[in-house]
């Protein structure tokens, strides 16, 4: 990713800045040059090879010099080896070159695009169309839903398409005429459509889920807001560094994760603090809760199977994002090894966020106020039928948030006229509906609270029992209960406990003579209604708990494994923490679970507003006293 200019690979300054748009040719130069890339290769991902978080660290302590290298994820179609590799851009070399047996990496936005005209021309499903009134097959939408793994399927690299079709033409909202019971398996390998399930005609709805202004005639009583920062915004890019009020931080992008930031750092009295080292969405999941065929396996993992940052939106001023807008491109590749700039794709920019803090000594009549300001950093990505917002806030008390914006259409289906589905909510007399289903997401956490050694602990409140210390029966308090290893740091929210954890330094005290630390607050949780059994369930086991803690493993980044595309489950997090690993004054990984359970409204048709989820984490003791103090007051007050 780079802001504007490309820069020549000589004057990296920082060892995680993205790779160049030159850095990314090399890379695939390299691996060409060495005999690796045939006329079957695809790249499914190439980007920076991050460093080792103690190059990172001794960098920034010393500028010790750190090599570069770049990571590849290659599948090769021909045979359907996938390969991982590692290139050397410092010493021009390949350094690994590594068959990944049994794994189907993601399904990239060319396969996904390809899925569209195999099963449009496919003779099989043409005839299960036409008994469904459709004759003509240009607006056939098949969207490659991953396939899973169910023990049943047949081999090979698979998607299972699920049909749509655009009936008043190519602008037409296609997700308001589901073709129900509809089911194809694509192996896209071969190209072709390898199994058709036709679980019986349910009539197509027909009635329109247009939304543009085309069709809905906008109202006309809004006034504009102007959004002006005359003297220019408060925070400074150097590279993809960003600082702004007392924060600093690195901006990165992966094809898979999207937005990461990079060491994570607060200016305290001249000392510079570290809270975080690396923060991602580590993987995501959207498990549908109806049982009809054409949704029963319907379960998208975004990031492990589909590479969401590769499908990042690329923004526009003054529509996704308002005001003084610094943007960054998200440089990737193409599967032929070419970079591919998503312009745009990452939107810095600051935000007026109401009341800070105030106080009125009613006894003078004088008032403190303070207005607040957040750093906003995002992407949005469209995933299918989808698009998912994620946002990181940066605020002036040290609060840290992470908010995920869903929006988009949902997932449709159809019943036939006249009856209600038993799973979902009927959206339109013609049989239109939207199963149940949640957007469960796992956030990747490497903290660093005032170093690389902390402890989590669980915070409950508790009541106190009755007797001579609690007369009244009034009396509650806080239990900090330390998460001393994997297994026992497997945990979940309870509101009755009004649970958070804290991540604790286990070094750096504060004013009072308590660890510093940052607590992981709840703002929304899901917990999963698939049974233990189901297999969405043994993929994405992160689903099973909100909080986990692993100790700090370079090669630990994906909460369901680096390849549950067609996985039979188990991988990432529940194989990892089941060696119960010491957690405890070590250099500790959250990772936190959380998600959107949605019942599908009326109103959540034909595009949804958004929703939000996600947490915050806060400074607790992390300060000795509020560190928004010194924002000064409204100028004009
Ligand atoms: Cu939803």
């Amino acid at each position: 990713m780079t802001a504007t200019e490309e820069r020549p690979s000589t004057t990296v300054t920082h060892p995680l800045e993205p790779l160049s748009a030159e850095e990314i040719r090399r890379a695939a130069a390299l691996l060409r040059d060495a005999g690796r890339i045939g006329p079957g290769s695809r790249f499914i991902s190439l980007g920076l090879r991050e460093p080792a978080k103690e190059a990172v660290l001794a960098h920034d302590a010393d500028g010790t010099a750190v090599p570069r290298e770049a990571a590849a994820v290659v599948l090769d179609r021909t045979d359907g080896r996938t390969y991982e590799a590692t290139v050397s851009l410092s010493d021009s070399a390949v350094t690994r070159w590594e068959h990944i047996p049994g794994v189907q990496p993601q399904v990239t936005a060319e396969e996904f695009i390809a899925c569209d005209e195999i099963v449009r021309n496919d003779p099989g499903v043409q005839e299960a169309l036409r008994a469904r009134g459709i004759t003509e097959f240009d607006g056939v939408m098949a969207d490659a839903w991953s396939a899973g793994h169910y023990g049943d399927e047949v081999e090979g690299r698979l998607v299972r398409a699920l049909v749509w079709v655009k009936i008043g033409g190519p602008d037409d909202n296609g997700y308001a005429h589901p073709v129900e019971n509809l089911v194809v398996y694509v192996d896209l390998l071969a190209g072709r459509v390898v199994k058709l399930e036709d679980h019986g005609v349910v009539p197509v709805p027909q009635q329109p889920g247009n939304y543009t202004t085309a069709d809905v005639e906008p109202r006309t009583d809004l006034k504009p807001v102007s959004i002006t920062q005359p003297e220019g915004v408060s925070f400074e890019v150097d590279g993809h560094e960003v600082r702004w009020q007392r924060w600093r931080f690195r901006v990165g992008f992966t094809a898979r994760e999207g937005l990461v930031l990079h060491t994570v750092r607060y200016t305290d009295g001249g000392r510079e603090r570290p809270v975080l080292h690396r923060a991602s969405l580590s993987e995501m999941v959207v498990p549908y809760g109806d049982p009809a065929p054409t949704h029963r396996r319907k379960n998208a993992f975004d990031a492990g199977e589909y590479n969401i940052g590769t499908m990042a939106n690329p923004l526009e001023l003054g529509c996704d994002c308002l005001g003084e807008i610094r943007y960054f491109d998200a440089v990737l590749a193409d599967p032929s090894g070419e970079p591919l700039t998503i312009p745009n794709a990452v939107c810095l920019h600051e935000e007026d966020h109401g009341l800070l803090w105030k106080h009125t000594d009613f006894r003078t009549e004088k008032a403190e106020v303070r207005r607040g300001r957040r750093l906003v950093v995002s992407f949005i990505a469209t995933v299918g039928n989808y698009e998912y917002g994620f946002f990181w806030y940066l605020y002036q008390d040290g609060s840290i948030e992470f908010d995920v914006k869903l929006t988009g259409i949902m997932s449709t289906g159809a019943v036939p006229p006249g009856t209600r589905p038993t799973h979902g909510q009927l959206l339109n007399t013609d049989g239109l509906y939207a199963p149940i289903h949640q957007h469960v997401f796992n956030v990747r956490l490497d903290f660093d609270v005032d170093g690389t050694t902390n402890s989590v602990y669980e915070i409950d409140t508790v009541t106190d029992p009755e007797g001579p210390e609690n007369p009244l029966g009034n009396g509650y308090r806080t239990v900090a209960t330390r998460l001393d290893s994997e297994l026992s740091a497997r945990r979940r929210v309870s509101l009755d406990s009004a649970r958070y954890w804290e991540v604790r330094s286990s070094e750096a005290r504060n004013a009072v003579g308590e660890p510093t630390a940052y607590a992981i607050k709840p703002h929304g949780t899901v917990v999963p209604f698939v049974r233990p059994e189901a297999s969405v369930m043994r993929r994405a086991g992160f689903m099973a708990h909100h909080l986990w803690v692993t100790p700090y493993a370079e090669d630990e980044r994906h909460a369901a494994g680096d390849y549950p595309n067609q996985h039979p489950g188990g991988d990432g997090l529940p194989r990892w923490t089941a060696a119960d690993r010491s957690v405890s004054d070590t250099d500790v990984v959250v990772w936190y679970t959380f998600g959107s359970h949605h019942v599908a409204r009326l109103e959540d048709w034909p595009v949804m507003p958004v929703q939000h989820v996600g947490f915050l984490l806060q400074p607790v003791g992390f300060f000795d006293r509020s560190p928004a103090l010194d924002v000064p007051p409204p100028r004009h007050c």
